[in-house]
C-alpha cells in the first residue's frame, strides 16, 4: 500500500442501523435509502449487504436504480423523485421499480404508456415546496392512478422540511396537513418518515418509513451525534503521519499561513486533504485522534494534506507512520461537519474516489 488514506465501511454497523430503525417501528415497512452512492459509503456493497433484511431500496435516479439491479439486488427499488422524462417509466416497468409520482408530466406519462407499476407514491407538499401537489390535486392524482388499473398499490408520501429541529413545529402542521389529505383520500398507506422523524416524531403506525443518513450511524440533529442516539458510525476515515517537525511560538503554517503557534509544539502533516473529501473549511482546532490522543487540525486543508497537533500539553513524541483517524471511530463525523459550516450528510457523501475502500462485514 503507498498512499494510507483510507475510508474503512462497516457493513455489519449499517445493518444494525437497519434495524434499528424498524425496531422503532415495527408495523412499518422500511426502505434503506441508499441513493448517491449509498451516501458516499458504497451502493452496491452496502444494498448486497442488506438485500436479505432490507423490505427494499430507494433512490433519487434510475441509472442509480439500475446500477444495483445489474449487482443482482433482486429487491423493489424506489425512485423518491420519480421519473425525470416519459421514457424511465418503461424501464420502470421492465425492471420492477416503484416511483414518487409529483407532477403532471409523471402522471400522464405513466398513465400514456399504459404499462404497470407495482408501487406508485404520490407525493404530497405537504410545507417544504420543494417536490409534491397540494392537497387539492392529490386526491385526483390517487383517484385517477387507481381507476387505470396499472399500478398494484397507490400511496400517499410527504417530506419534512425541518424534523431536525425538535423545537420546529413545523413538522406537526406538515403531519397534521398529510393526515387531513389522507382523510379526504380515505383508505391509503402512509410513507412520511425520514431518519430525524423515525426516532423522534410521532409518525402513522403502518406504511413505509425511509431511513437515510441513521443507516451510516450519523445523527441528522446537529447538538446530538450518532453515537449518543445509539446508532453505529459506519464509515472510519483514517491515514497516517507522513512527516514531523517542531515549530516555535509564533511560527506560521500551511497556505496563507493561517495558522500561527502560540508556542513552540511538534507539528505533524498527514495525508488526507480536500482531494479526498476532507472539508477544506475545517477550521484550525477541528477534532481527530492521532495513535488514540486527541488531536486538532493547525492550518488550512490543502488539496492532499493536512497539518495538525495535539491538543493537549505536547509530552508524546510523534513519528512518521502514527496512526490517525479523521473521523469515525472515536471522531465523530458530526463534530467534523460542525468545525467546517456544513453537515454529517455531506462530508459522507462527498468523498471522492482517492481513499482505498476496505469494506468490514461481521467477524
Ligand atoms: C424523499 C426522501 N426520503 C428520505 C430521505 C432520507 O433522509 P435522511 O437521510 O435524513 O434519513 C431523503 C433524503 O434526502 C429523501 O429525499
Amino acid at each position: 500500500m503507498s498512499r494510507p488514506l483510507t475510508a474503512t465501511v462497516d457493513l455489519e454497523a449499517i445493518l444494525s442501523n437497519y434495524r434499528y430503525a424498524k425496531k422503532l417501528h415495527p408495523k412499518c415497512h422500511a426502505f434503506a435509502v441508499v441513493k448517491s452512492d449509498a451516501y458516499g459509503h458504497g451502493a452496491v456493497r452496502v444494498a448486497q449487504y442488506l438485500a436479505d433484511e432490507a423490505d427494499a431500496f430507494a433512490v433519487a435516479t434510475i441509472e442509480e436504480a439500475l446500477e444495483l439491479r445489474a449487482a443482482q439486488i433482486k429487491k423493489p427499488i424506489m425512485l423518491l423523485e420519480g421519473v425525470f422524462e416519459p421514457s424511465e417509466w418503461e424501464i420502470c416497468a421492465e425492471q420492477g421499480f416503484w416511483a414518487a409520482i409529483e407532477n403532471t408530466m409523471q402522471l400522464e406519462s405513466l398513465l400514456a404508456l399504459g404499462k404497470s407499476i407495482e408501487k406508485v407514491f404520490v407525493k404530497l407538499d405537504s410545507g417544504m415546496h420543494r417536490l409534491g401537489v397540494t392537497q387539492e390535486i392529490a386526491p385526483e392524482f390517487v383517484e385517477s392512478l387507481r381507476d387505470s388499473g396499472l399500478v398494484g398499490e397507490v400511496l400517499l408520501m410527504t417530506h419534512f422540511a425541518c424534523a431536525d429541529d425538535l423545537s420546529d413545529m413545523t413538522t406537526m402542521e406538515q403531519l397534521a396537513y398529510f393526515e387531513q389529505t389522507r382523510q379526504l383520500i380515505g383508505d391509503i398507506q402512509a410513507s412520511v418518515a425520514n431518519s430525524a422523524a423515525i426516532m423522534k416524531w410521532n409518525i402513522p403506525e403502518g406504511g413505509w418509513i425511509r431511513p437515510g443518513i441513521m443507516l451510516y450511524g450519523i445523527s441528522p440533529f446537529a447538538e446530538v451525534s450518532g453515537v449518543e442516539l445509539g446508532l453505529k458510525p459506519a464509515m472510519t476515515l483514517s491515514s497516517k503521519v507522513i512527516s514531523v517537525r517542531h515549530i516555535k511560538a509564533g511560527d506560521q503554517v500551511g497556505y496563507g499561513l493561517s495558522y500561527q503557534a502560540p508556542e513552540d509544539h511538534q507539528l505533524v502533516t498527514i495525508a488526507a486533504g480536500y482531494g479526498d473529501g476532507y472539508p477544506r473549511s475545517a477550521d484550525h482546532g477541528t477534532p481527530l485522534l492521532i495513535n488514540g490522543n486527541a488531536a486538532e487540525l493547525a492550518g488550512r486543508v490543502s488539496m492532499d494534506m493536512i497539518t495538525a497537533k495535539l491538543a493537549g500539553s505536547d509530552c508524546t513524541n510523534l513519528a512518521i507512520g502514527d496512526e490517525v483517524v479523521l473521523w469515525g471511530n472515536g471522531v465523530p463525523v458530526e463534530h467534523v461537519a460542525h468545525c467546517s459550516k456544513t453537515i454529517g450528510y455531506e462530508l459522507v457523501t462527498r468523498m471522492t474516489s482517492r481513499p482505498i475502500r476496505i469494506y468490514r462485514t461481521k467477524d
